[in-house]
């Protein structure tokens, strides 16, 4: 007789001092005896995960179900909270890892070492939708109606498409002023989203939206919701699906919010818990030096997991620091522009699990790494690049191994912000200088400029002699 989902799911809390226990029906999204964060947990022992994870590939003969097309849900035995028959899917997680060996020769690895693991390619074109589809279902076991996330754009478009399609919910979403990029603006919208535009930036916006949902009874879905994070684990699943179940040597992933490392590292202690591979990668969570609260705990102060003993003095002090200096966090790569990363407990275990590093890069640095993946074909959005640039610093300072293997995780769709793409490639220097130059970005070592030509057949064929 099979055991029910639901017993095989609880949710605690991180603090192995606290531990406290919630069954899964329970909204919260933090402890209520610490006020830590929560995990998703599952009894492993009656959960019944696969004996090997070659065993998921026996799974693509089931594709016309909707549940195992999806990249996600393919992987229901490793987040099993909720009867697969009762997930919310929109055919997320289709997403390809790609060997891209033009972006090795710039990031310093050899041919055949660097993969560029494309989860632009979701429906909504970042990564989001991966923890939107778990977070949703979770919403729609306990029958929540509406559905709130502060946002720089990518989590507020992947919660709007998924209430617009399912019709299960109303989205209501928090962004600060011009903060968001207009391609993603322009999804929320699309899709009939409530959106709250709030003079702030986005760490104004997410206290706001935590006291909105406390005080409305609205379901929370930023990645402080430990449902969604299981969702984002399946990223790391595909990757090794797509190496043959081979751990490369390093993921490398941009630092926001720093959900998506914290469910890497998740993602990684469950399989050498369950014995489903023998070591974890090496993870580098790469900052944007305008928001590099991680970096500065983690590489100047030596903040650490420490077993779940973090120095909460040493971030509060440093928090304070940024008050006190009234410094906003600031960057190109708007998707990251974070000062306050509200994983990031969850993010320094996930560090000492995958014995981590942490990076920051300019956006001079992202920009140009962003054309260089860009010119590869598919490209991506400017918080993306910070992956490929980080790799490609760590490389320079021999952290990174030239043979090493190294997967860049890049997180969402080089159309998201198509401002900063044509700034860069722009002809116009007032366009540059407006978009990027008050970035502190000063030059476009890869630009790819559109050749002007009088509307003139001779002119015209001339031209393309030229340049061709
Ligand atoms: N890359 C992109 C494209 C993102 O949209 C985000 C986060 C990140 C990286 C950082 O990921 O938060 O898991 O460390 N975007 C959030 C949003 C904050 O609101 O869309 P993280």
């Amino acid at each position: 007789m099979s055991v029910p989902l639901s017993d095989v799911a609880y949710q605690q809390c991180i603090s192995p001092d606290c531990g406290e226990q919630y069954g899964v029906a329970d909204v919260r999204i933090n402890c209520g005896q610490c006020g830590g964060l929560l995990d998703v947990r599952y009894d492993w022992g009656r959960a019944r995960p696969p004996e090997k994870l070659g065993d998921f590939q026996k799974l693509w003969s089931e594709r016309h179900e909707p549940a195992r097309f999806s990249g996600v849900w393919r992987f229901h035995d490793l987040l099993p909270f909720a009867p697969l028959e009762q997930v919310v899917t929109v055919g997320e997680g289709q997403t390809i890892l790609q060997q891209a060996d033009a972006v090795a020769s710039y990031v310093g690895v050899r041919s055949g070492g660097l993969f560029l693991q494309y989860e632009g390619m979701n429906p909504s074109g970042s990564f989001k939708d991966n923890g939107m589809t778990a977070a949703f279902t979770h919403a729609r076991m306990i029958g929540a109606k509406r559905a709130a996330c502060a946002s720089t754009g990518n989590t507020s478009a992947s919660l709007a498409m998924y209430c617009a399609v399912t019709r299960h919910m109303k989205a209501v979403i928090f962004i600060g002023s011009g903060k968001i990029s207009y391609g993603k603006l322009s999804q929320a919208l699309d899709y009939g989203a409530l959106t709250v535009q709030i003079a702030g930036d986005f760490d104004d916006a997410m206290v706001r939206v935590r006291e909105v949902a406390r005080d409305l009874g609205i379901y929370l879905v930023n990645s402080v919701n430990p449902f969604r994070l299981e969702g984002q684990k399946t990223i790391m699943l595909r990757v090794l699906e797509a190496l043959r179940w081979e751990v490369p040597d390093w993921i490398v992933v941009p630092g926001g919010n720093l959900g998506n490392s914290s469910a890497f590292g998740k993602a990684f202690a469950e399989l050498l818990e369950l014995g489903l591979i023998d070591r974890a990668p090496r993870l580098a969570v790469i900052n944007a030096t305008g928001a590099n609260t991680l970096y500065e705990l983690y590489e100047n102060r030596s903040l650490r997991w420490n077993g779940g003993r973090i120095d909460q003095q040493v971030s509060d002090a440093y928090l304070a620091e940024l008050d006190a200096a009234q410094r906003k966090a600031s960057t190109l790569a708007s998707a990251i522009e974070i000062n306050r990363p509200v994983n990031l407990t969850k993010c320094l275990r996930a560090l000492d699990t995958c014995d981590g590093v942490v990076r920051e890069v300019t956006d001079q640095e992202i920009i140009d790494a962003k054309a260089q993946v860009g010119a590869g074909g598919i490209g991506c959005e400017p918080a993306s690049g910070a992956s490929v640039a980080g790799a490609r610093k760590l490389v320079q300072e021999g952290v990174i191994d030239p043979d090493a293997r190294v997967v860049c995780i890049l997180t969402g769709h080089q159309l998201k912000d198509p401002d900063a793409t044509v700034a860069y490639h722009t002809t116009d220097q007032d366009r540059f200088d407006r978009v990027l130059g008050t970035r502190g970005v000063k030059r476009a070592s890869f630009a790819n400029r559109a050749v002007a030509v009088p509307n003139d057949l001779p002119e015209i064929i001339k031209a393309i002699q030229l340049y061709s």
